[in-house]
C-alpha cells in the first residue's frame, strides 16, 4: 500500500519506527506535515494539495495530530475520509477523543467504569460538584491537558474552588473529578489496534507524585492484562471511533475506570516496555483495512426520502418475545435488521431463524413512517408530573 503518515515531527521516536516498519513490509510510506496540506474544494470533488501542489494518491493515511493543531489537522483527515482514503482514526474519533468532557459524556452511557466526573460552569456549583465526586482531596483537570500537564490534585474544597475559579477567570474550562486514591500513583496503559489489546503497560508515578506520565517521570513495566481491562479498553476505543488508541484505566476497587482515549499514543514507552513491535502491528491493521474507507452509515442510509436508520426494542411480553426473525413481518414491512443488541453482546447480520428475546434491541433500516410506531418510549429520568385527580378540582 501506499501510505502516509500525518505528522509534524518527522525524527520523534514513533514516526521512525511506524515509517520503518511499513518500508520493512514493503510499503510506500511518506511522511507529510500535516500543516502543509491545503484543503481543496474548488473542483467537482473533494481535493488535496501538499506544499502548493495537488496530492498525489494515497490508500491510507495514519494521522498523529498533535493537541496544538486539532482544529486544522482533524479537517485534513476529514478531507482525506470524503476522498475515501482508508484512516483508523476518523476526525470525529479525534476530536471526540480530544476533548476529556466529551469523550467522558460519549462513554458514560456505555457501561464503561470512569472515575465519578462533573463539570460546572458557575461558581456556586462547584462546591456541590466536588461533594458529588466524594469531596476533597479531588482532581481537576484542564479539558485539553496533555502529558499530565493541567492534572491537578487538589487537598481542600477551599483550594479546588480557588483553583477552579482561577482556571475558569483565564476561560479555561476544567473537569471535576474523583480522587481515585486505590491506583496510588499507578495506572494502566493499553494500546489498542483494531479491536485488539496489542500491548500494555502499568506506568507508575515518581516519589509523591500522583500523575503517572512518563513525561511526568513515570516509570514503565510490562503487564499482562485481566480480560476485563483488555474488554474495557477495546470497547472504549470503538465507542470513540478510533482503531488506533492509547487507553488510560486506572486501577479502582471495583475494576477498570477509563480516565482517556489517546488517538496518538507515543510508542517509546510501550515497545520499550514490552519488547514488542507495536508499530508492525499498527501498520499490519492499516494495510488489512485499506479497501475500507470509512463510510458514515446513518448518513448514507438516509439518503433515500423516507428511509432511515432507527433501533427497535423488543418490549416484555410484546409480539415478537420467543419469535423467528424470519416469522416477524418485518421484512413485509419493508424494515431490514442490521443487528441484535442483546445485553453487552452483539448479534451481526442476523439470520431469520435467531429467536428474538424481551429487551432485545433492534438496529433496523427501512421504512420511518412503519417503524414509528415501534420506536420505544423515550426513557425517562424521574416520573412525570403527577396525573390530575379523575374529578375536577375544587374551585372557589
Ligand atoms: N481521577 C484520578 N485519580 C487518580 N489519579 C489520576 C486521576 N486522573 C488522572 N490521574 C493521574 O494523572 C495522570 C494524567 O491524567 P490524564 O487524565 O491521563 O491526563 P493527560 O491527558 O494529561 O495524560 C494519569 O495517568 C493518572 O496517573
Ligand atoms: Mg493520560
Amino acid at each position: 500500500m501506499k501510505l502516509a503518515i500525518l505528522s509534524r515531527a518527522p525524527r520523534a521516536y514513533s514516526t521512525l519506527r511506524l515509517r520503518a516498519a511499513a518500508e520493512q513490509r514493503g510499503h510506500l510510506v511518506r511522511v507529510l506535515n500535516t500543516l502543509r496540506f491545503g484543503i481543496d474544494l474548488t473542483g467537482d470533488e473533494p481535493d488535496l494539495q501538499y506544499r502548493g501542489k495537488r496530492l498525489s494518491d494515497y490508500d491510507a493515511i495514519l494521522p498523529r495530530i498533535g493537541n496544538s493543531i486539532t482544529y486544522f489537522g482533524t479537517a485534513v483527515v476529514r478531507q482525506f475520509e470524503q476522498m475515501d482514503v482508508y484512516t483508523p482514526n476518523t476526525a470525529n474519533g479525534i476530536s471526540n477523543a480530544r476533548d476529556k468532557l466529551r469523550a467522558t459524556q460519549i462513554l458514560s452511557r456505555h457501561n464503561i467504569g470512569m472515575p465519578a466526573t462533573t463539570f460546572v460552569r458557575n461558581r456556586a456549583d462547584v462546591r456541590p460538584a466536588i461533594e458529588r465526586v466524594g469531596g476533597a482531596p479531588v482532581v481537576i483537570k484542564l479539558l485539553e491537558g496533555t502529558q499530565g500537564i493541567g492534572v491537578i490534585l487538589a487537598p481542600e474544597v477551599k483550594v479546588a474552588e480557588a483553583i477552579i475559579e482561577t482556571l475558569q477567570s483565564t476561560n479555561q474550562n476544567v473537569l471535576i473529578q474523583r480522587f481515585v486514591s486505590e491506583s496510588r500513583g499507578r495506572d494502566i496503559r493499553a494500546l489498542v489496534v483494531g479491536d485488539r489489546v496489542v500491548a500494555a503497560m502499568r506506568r507508575t508515578a515518581k516519589g509523591d507524585e500522583f500523575r503517572s506520565n512518563v513525561h511526568r517521570g513515570g516509570s514503565v513495566e510490562a503487564v499482562a492484562l485481566p480480560a476485563e481491562y483488555e474488554q474495557a479498553a477495546v470497547r472504549s476505543a470503538q465507542i470513540m471511533g478510533l482503531r488506533v488508541a492509547g487507553v488510560d484505566m486506572l486501577e479502582g476497587a471495583d475494576g477498570p475506570l477509563v480516565m482517556e482515549v489517546n488517538s496518538s499514543p507515543g510508542l517509546e514507552g510501550i515497545e520499550t516496555a514490552t519488547q514488542l513491535d507495536v508499530a508492525g502491528a499498527i501498520v499490519d491493521y492499516i494495510a488489512g483495512q485499506v479497501a475500507f474507507p470509512e463510510i458514515d452509515v446513518r448518513q448514507r442510509l438516509s439518503v433515500s426520502t423516507g428511509y432511515g436508520v432507527a433501533e427497535l426494542l423488543v418490549h416484555n411480553n410484546g409480539d415478537f418475545v420467543g419469535q423467528k426473525l424470519g416469522d416477524t413481518n418485518l421484512a413485509e414491512r419493508d424494515i431490514t435488521v442490521l443487528t441484535v443488541h442483546r445485553g453487552a453482546t452483539v448479534i451481526p447480520n442476523p439470520k431469520r431463524s435467531t429467536v428474538l428475546e424481551a429487551g432485545d434491541r433492534l438496529l433496523c433500516f427501512g421504512k420511518l413512517e412503519e417503524m414509528r410506531s415501534m420506536i420505544p418510549e423515550r426513557r425517562r429520568r424521574r416520573a412525570k408530573v403527577r396525573k390530575l385527580p379523575a374529578e375536577a378540582l375544587p374551585t372557589d
